[in-house]
């Protein structure tokens, strides 16, 4: 009738058993002398666990050994018999979660970059939805931003329909990449630009056709990857979706007194330790929180989260921070409910991989060289194996993945 509290260990000597239990608090607890409390605390213990085997008290501690083979076969017989529902759960039932995961800044290749979003993100989408949880993934696409008024000004520059139409997305990140190189030599292409997208923005019919039509070759182009990872998402809705919804975010923010005007700017301040929002340019453009904040409101309403997710790197933690403490500031309790979880980037060379610089660390071409590499494998070491190709696509994926 008593309810004690033990750490379990690891025997300091293996050979001791499998688990050390400390009776020390058992002894406190029924104020009676170690030998005595060691012998009965044994054989409640052996009567209660088939799965003990022996007990070896030492000390203050009982050494405890288990029927492995045993506990391995429970575990096996219950894993053959509820195959994919082994290991279900329901701590999340009637919870609702949205994961933000691989949303990549299309326009450009899918680069190795969004490597990590893709998997972490999908391996949470799998570990929630087993534990219960009604999930729904999210891929926001990086579909809006002074990036495409890059891709405008450059195709209207240098591009060629025929060429372009032959092999899209090589061809305009092409383009991206000479739009930097040329705009280091000649700044007022940034201008352009910008201007550009302040046109796609405000409803330019010609750039919205562009626009339109650049997003759907690079999905197309990031679908095939997904295929590959067996990845998949409910929803698309990426930044340019948003892009009519930010006023009464916008709105709130002023009514709220929180908006306030920095040299012809609108920003929100934080605190001390946190930089100031940046929610409006001086020209009236808006930003990447901005649309955040129209996004995280409208999943709030749209999916009725518990909790959100953010699967994205360390380098947008700052980010993060600042979309949480805007709608903390904003009065809402489900600024707890958001978490950033945010990873490492992959170098090359101790640098970041970027695009821009016209380095290709395209993730297809790296999946395509591990199958590659896989099928070397077993052709020199079990050339007659039956379905090579499927296998060394099967394994060179995986490797990637893992
Ligand atoms: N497109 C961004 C990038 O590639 C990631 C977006 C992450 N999600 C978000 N809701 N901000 O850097």
């Amino acid at each position: 009738g008593i309810e004690v509290v033990a750490v379990v260990e690891q025997p300091k000597n293996l050979d001791m058993g499998d688990i050390a239990v400390p009776v020390f608090s058992v002894m406190k607890a029924i104020r009676k002398p170690l030998p005595e409390v060691v012998a009965f605390v044994k054989t409640l213990l052996l009567e209660s666990f088939d799965v003990i085997s022996e007990i070896n008290p030492t000390g203050g501690f009982l050494n405890i050994r288990v029927k492995k083979t045993e506990i391995c076969a429970n575990i096996l017989k219950e894993a053959v018999n509820k195959l994919g529902d082994f290991g279900n759960n329901d701590f999340g039932l009637d919870k609702n979660v949205v994961i933000d995961y691989s949303s990549p800044n299309i326009a450009k290749s899918f680069s190795i970059g969004h490597l990590r979003s893709t998997m972490i993100g999908n391996s949470l989408k799998l570990i929630y939805r087993k534990c219960g949880y009604n999930v729904f993934g999210i891929n926001y696409l990086g579909d809006w931003g002074t990036q495409f008024g890059k891709m405008i000004i450059a195709y209207k520059k240098w591009g060629n329909l025929a060429e372009i139409k032959a092999d899209p997305i090589n061809k305009l990140t092409e383009l991206y990449v000479r739009f930097h190189d040329e705009a280091k030599e000649d700044p007022s292409l940034e201008d352009e630009a910008r201007e550009a997208f302040r046109k796609l923005e405000t409803g330019d019919q010609e750039y919205y056709e562009l626009w339109q039509w650049i997003r759907e070759e690079s999905l197309k182009e990031s679908q095939q990857i997904y295929d590959l990872l067996h990845v998949s998402f409910d929803s698309y809705n990426g930044e340019a979706y948003y892009n009519d919804k930010m006023d009464p975010v916008v709105d709130e923010l002023m009514e709220k007194g929180l908006l306030i005007d920095d040299q012809g700017a609108k920003i929100v301040r934080i605190g001390d330790d946190v930089p100031p929002a940046l929610i409006k340019r001086s020209d009236g453009g808006s930003l990447y929180i901005t649309r955040d904040l129209a996004a995280l409101f409208y999943r709030k309403r749209e999916y009725k989260f518990d909790k959100i997710l953010y699967v994205v790197g360390n380098e947008q933690k700052l980010h993060f921070t600042q979309l949480k403490k805007v709608i903390e500031k904003m009065g809402y309790d489900f600024a707890n409910d958001i978490e950033h979880v945010n990873f490492g980037l992959y170098l090359t060379g101790g640098k970041k991989i970027s695009t821009r610089q016209g380095a290709s660390h395209k993730l297809y071409d790296v999946l395509m060289k591990a199958i590659g590499l896989a099928y070397e494998q077993i052709n020199a070491k079990n050339p007659d194996l039956e379905n090579k190709e499927e296998i060394a696509k099967n394994v060179g994926i995986a490797a990637i993945v893992f």
